[in-house]
C-alpha cells in the first residue's frame, strides 16, 4: 500500500532533500598525504601530479594522449580551435549550453540536429542529411553517459571526410562494444567536475590518438605561448592546478567501484519503475554500457496521469529534487534565438524529450533505501494522480 503523496497532505518521503547527485569523494587522508608535496616544492599548477593524472586518464581510456585543461567548456573551445575549424558545426541541441557556447566562442555556426527520442543521442541519419560543403565538424555528445552512435558517426565522417569531435563531458567509464569512450573520432572532451564520475574539483580531459593535436592543444592551454616566448594563436589559460589533479587521480582510482554501485543502483530503479504505466527509459544500445552521470526517465502525461512538470513538483513536496535536463534544448535558448525559426520544426524528437525528460537524483554513493523510496513516491504519485493533479493546476 503506498502513502499519501505529500503534496495530498501526507508526509514528505524524506526528512531533508534528497539532492540530484554527489561527487563521491576519495578519503581526505590520501588527499592531503599527496597535497604535501606540493606545499614543499610551491609548484601548484600543472605539474608532475598532472602529468600523473594525464598518463593515468589516458591508460584508462586506452588512448595515446589526454591533454588535462580547466574544464570541459575550455576543452571544447580549444578543440575546436586547434582544429582550426572554420563554417557550420552539426551538434544535438539536446544538450547542456556549454556545448553550444564553445563553438560560438570560435566563431562556429551551429547546425542543430534532431535525436533520437529513446536513446536522447545525435540521430546518424539525419546528421549525414544534414553535412554540405560548409560543414567543418561534428560535434557528438554521449548524453547522460549514454554512448552514441560512434561506429554509424565514425562511417559517415571518414565518408564526407569532416573531423568528428565529441563532447564527452558526461561519458568517462561509458564503453561501446569493450572500447572506452575516449577513444572515437578525433578527439574527445570530459568533464572532470563534481557532478562526473571522474571529479578533479573542477577541471577537463581531451582525449586523443593524434600526436600533433594534443601538441597544439598543450600550447593552446597555455596561451598559445611557444618555448620561445612567441605567441602564434589566441589560448587560454586553461591550466590545471595540482589539487585539482590529486583529487582526479584518487578520483579515478575510486572509479570502477563507484561505477559498479552506481549501475545497481539504477537497475533498482528500473525493476521499481518499470511497473509504473507511463513511465520509460533512456535506451542503451546493444553493446554500450552507460556510465549513467544521470539517470532520466520520459513521463508520458496520457498513461502516467500527470506530465513531467507536475511529476516535478510532486517530488518537490517529498523533499526530492529532480531536474528537467535538458530544458529548454539549445535551439529555445535565448542566446540562440536566432536559429529558432529554422531549426524548431525540424527536432520534434529533440522538443519531445525536453519536454518529457525528468533526472532523477543519483549518485554512487546513494543508499538503496533512498532509491526505494524515491521509486515508492513516483508510484504513489502515479496512483493518486488524478487528485495530484488538482493540486497542480499547471500542471
Ligand atoms: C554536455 C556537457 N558539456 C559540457 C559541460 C561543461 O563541463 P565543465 O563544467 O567541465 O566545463 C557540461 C557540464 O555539465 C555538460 O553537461
Amino acid at each position: 500500500m503506498n502513502k499519501l503523496p505529500a503534496v495530498l497532505g501526507g508526509k514528505p518521503a524524506f526528512g531533508k532533500p534528497v539532492p540530484i547527485t554527489l561527487p563521491t569523494l576519495p578519503s581526505f587522508e590520501r588527499v592531503s598525504k599527496m597535497a604535501e608535496g606540493i606545499f614543499s616544492t610551491g609548484m601548484i599548477t600543472n605539474h608532475v601530479f598532472v602529468r600523473e593524472f594525464e598518463e593515468k586518464t589516458a591508460e584508462h581510456l586506452c588512448v595515446k594522449h589526454a591533454v588535462a585543461v580547466s574544464s570541459c567548456t575550455s576543452g571544447l573551445m580549444l578543440l575546436m580551435k586547434a582544429l582550426e575549424l572554420k563554417g557550420e558545426i552539426i551538434l544535438p541541441s539536446f544538450t547542456f549550453n556549454a556545448t553550444g557556447t564553445a563553438l560560438l566562442w570560435n566563431n562556429l555556426e551551429p547546425v542543430f540536429v534532431d535525436i533520437d527520442s529513446e536513446t536522447f543521442n545525435l540521430n546518424p541519419a539525419r546528421v549525414e542529411e544534414a553535412i554540405t560543403k560548409k560543414t567543418a565538424a561534428i560535434l557528438a555528445v554521449h548524453v547522460f553517459g549514454n554512448p552514441v552512435d560512434v561506429k554509424s558517426l565514425q562511417e559517415i565522417a571518414e565518408r564526407k571526410s569532416v573531423p568528428l569531435i565529441f563532447d564527452s563531458a558526461h561519458a568517462f567509464g561509458a564503453s561501446v562494444k569493450g572500447k572506452m569512450v575516449g577513444g572515437f573520432g578525433d578527439a574527445e572532451v570530459f568533464s572532470c567536475s563534481p557532478t562526473k564520475l571522474i571529479n578533479s574539483g573542477e577541471g577537463g580531459i581531451i582525449s586523443t590518438n593524434n600526436g600533433m593535436l594534443a601538441e597544439k592543444l598543450k600550447v593552446l592551454r597555455n596561451y598559445g605561448v611557444l618555448p620561445d616566448y612567441d605567441c602564434e594563436q589566441a589560448g587560454l589559460n586553461s591550466r590545471m592546478p595540482e589539487l585539482n589533479a590529486i583529487l582526479g587521480i584518487e578520483s579515478l582510482a575510486i572509479l570502477n567501484q563507484n561505477l559498479r554501485k552506481r549501475l545497481e543502483l539504477v537497475e533498482m530503479y528500473k525493476r521499481g519503475l518499470k511497473k509504473i504505466a507511463g513511465i520509460s527509459f533512456q535506451r542503451i544500445e546493444e553493446g554500450s554500457k552507460s556510465c549513467y552521470k544521470d539517470f532520466s526517465i520520459v513521463v508520458d502525461k496520457k498513461e502516467f496521469g500527470i506530465d513531467r512538470n507536475g511529476l516535478n513538483l510532486a517530488l518537490e513536496k517529498e523533499n526530492i529534487v529532480s531536474k528537467k535536463y535538458f530544458f529548454p534544448p539549445l535551439h529555445r535558448q535565448k542566446i540562440f534565438s536566432r536559429y529558432f525559426e529554422r531549426f524548431d520544426s525540424i527536432l520534434p524528437e529533440t522538443n519531445y524529450v525536453s519536454e518529457n525528460a525528468l533526472s532523477l537524483p543519483l549518485y554512487s554513493h546513494m543508499s538503496r533505501k533512498e532509491v526505494e523510496g524515491i521509486v515508492s513516491c513516483v508510484s504513489a504519485i502515479h496512483d493518486n494522480s488524478e487528485k495530484v493533479l488538482e493540486m497542480l493546476p499547471n500542471a
